[in-house]
Formats: structure tokens, sequence, C-alpha cells
């Protein structure tokens, strides 16, 4: 059974693909609206959400499905020690294709070895976060004309984002890019991921904490939240959540077609005063996201033979 659990189970031309049909949706959206009536998607969320889990639920409604969700832990069997394995079998017996979210690193691999139809990633603990990579991707695609020769920044909570972890896997597979990792000491790229995606594929990468000296360069500036819900302590939380703050006229200094980024939900690293600017695009991120979600549950149910 074919799931999504990490961003490299898809090739770059399944990327490709996606990203095809996704367009293909966006303009022609009357087509899709029904094909997948009769079929459900479960959404087992154990960690807090809105825009995945709703992106999520409006892709299959857009593609005339129904939806189940479970929307709070404590509302759930795995308040009573349910395991994960055992939930998914039997969400299985009632849904053609499950979207969990879990704290725990793993949990959806886990989820994908017991259940009997697809499952999708939508974010385990701070490892990673495909979905939100296929948005992020079509996003660059949309805005860049394409995938190739960037220079992308990251900033922030690179350490703990798992929407960071699954984008620089993704994006180490295309050609000609560069990466500036930006973020507190505390806060850096964790070794596993910068060895599998850019070490081994000899990709130029730099790490520095200044956000201002490097932002001149970038083609993509992508911020991130720093990820209270995974700190030990609050104190260390409270010392680094305002690490950066992008406003206006720190982007004077920036490319005129720099294309800001954000998986949201932002806190305080994106001034609201740069809404308003055009290179600011991570509402449109959002609703990429619906697009690229609807093409990954048509893929994943042809491919299961449901559809
Ligand atoms: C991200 C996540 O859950 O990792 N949110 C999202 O899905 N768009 C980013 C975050 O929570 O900071």
């Amino acid at each position: 059974m074919r799931s999504l659990i990490d961003i490299t189970d898809l090739s770059p031309a399944e990327l490709d693909g996606l990203m095809d049909t996704a367009l293909d949706i966006i303009a022609n959206g009357k087509q899709y609206s029904d094909m997948c009536r009769g079929k459900k998607l479960a959404t087992l969320f154990f960690e807090p959400s809105t825009r995945t889990r709703l992106s999520f639920e409006a892709a299959m409604y857009e593609l005339g499905g129904n939806v189940l969700s479970v929307t709070d832990a404590a509302s759930s069997s795995a308040a009573k020690g349910e395991s994960v394995s055992d939930t998914v079998k039997v969400v299985s017996c009632y849904a053609d294709i499950i979207a969990m979210r879990h704290p725990k690193e793993g949990a959806a691999l886990v989820a994908a070895n017991s259940a009997s139809v697809p499952v999708i990633n939508a974010g385990d603990g701070g490892h990673c976060h495909p979905t939100q990579t296929l948005a992020d991707l079509l996003t660059i695609r949309r805005e860049k004309g394409s995938l190739n020769n960037l220079t992308v920044g990251l900033c922030g909570d690179l350490k703990f984002g798992r929407t960071v972890h699954s984008l620089i896997a993704a994006l180490s597979r295309y050609e000609g890019l560069k990466f500036v990792l930006i973020s507190p000491e505390e806060l850096k790229v964790p070794s596993y991921v910068k060895n599998d995606a850019l070490k081994k594929r000899n990709i130029p990468y730099t790490q520095t904490t200044d956000l201002a000296s490097a932002l001149p360069e970038l083609d993509i500036l992508y911020m991130t939240r720093v990820q209270r819900e995974r700190f030990f302590n609050e104190e260390d939380y409270l010392r680094l959540k305002d690490s950066y703050i992008l406003t206006p006229e720190k982007l004077k200094a920036a490319k005129e077609d720099l294309c800001v980024m954000h998986p949201l939900p932002r806190v305080n690293e994106i001034s609201v005063a740069v809404d308003n600017d055009p290179r600011a695009c991570y509402f449109k991120q959002a609703l990429n996201g619906k697009y690229m979600r609807m093409a990954l549950i048509l893929k994943l149910l042809k491919e299961a033979g449901t559809l």
C-alpha cells in the first residue's frame, strides 16, 4: 500500500506530476468535483492544527468525497491508551485514506505499517511534514517559474521545524540550488538532515546567525516559528522566540523578486506590515496546499485501486 511518510517517498518526477495535477485543478476545478464521490478521508490529528487539517478536509470535499475527523487526542481512544497501530487498523475499516498528525517522530510510519489504506503523514513531531513541502514546492514553482537555480534562505527554528527538514530534502533533488541556513546556534538544522540531503549531494550551503547579511542574495526566504511545544524548558523558548522578526525596513535590502514564505502559523517572525508587500507569499502558500493535497489524495487512491 502506497503511503506518504517522507517527502523522498516521491520521486522528483512524481512531485512534478502532482504539481501538474494541482495546476490543472486550479485551471479546471469543476472537472474534479466528483472524482472522490463515495470515498472517505479520515483525519486523525493528535496535535493542534488549523490549516493542515482544514485543507485536507477542504481538499476531499472539493473532490466530492467525505471526511471523518478526530481533532482532539483527549476525545479519542488514544486517551484510553490505544496504540497508533490499533487505531489505524480500526480506522482502515471506515475510511479509504488517512491523514495523520502525531507528536511522536515515526508515528506516521508505524501507522502506515499497520493500516490497510494509504496513510499521509501530516506532521510527526519534529521530524517531517511532507504535505507542507508539497504546498511549498508548488508555491516556488508558481512564483519563480522553476525549482532550479535558486538561493534559498531558511530562517528561524531549523532544529525542530519539521517543514524545514522536508523542504531541504525535497529541494536538494533539484539543480543549481544554494542554501543559506539562518538560525540561532541552538536551533541549527540537525546533522542527519544536512548529511542525507546536502552533504551527500555536495549541495552548497552556509550557516549563519545573521539574517540581515544573508538577505540581499536570497531568491526565497522561508521564515519559521520557534517551535515552543518541542522545547524542554520555557526559558530557552522565551530567550529564542524573537530571534528574527522580518519587517518592511529589513526587506529594503532584499531582491525585488524575493519570495517570502512561511508555513504558518506566524507568531512574531514576520511583522503584519509585510503582508501588503508583493513579495509576501505565505497566504498563497496555504491555498496551494489545498490543491496539492487534492492531487495527492487522487494519486494515492488511484494507486490503491480505490478510484
Ligand atoms: C507547521 C507545522 O505544523 O509543522 N504548520 C503547518 O502545518 N502549516 C509549522 C508550524 O507549526 O510552525
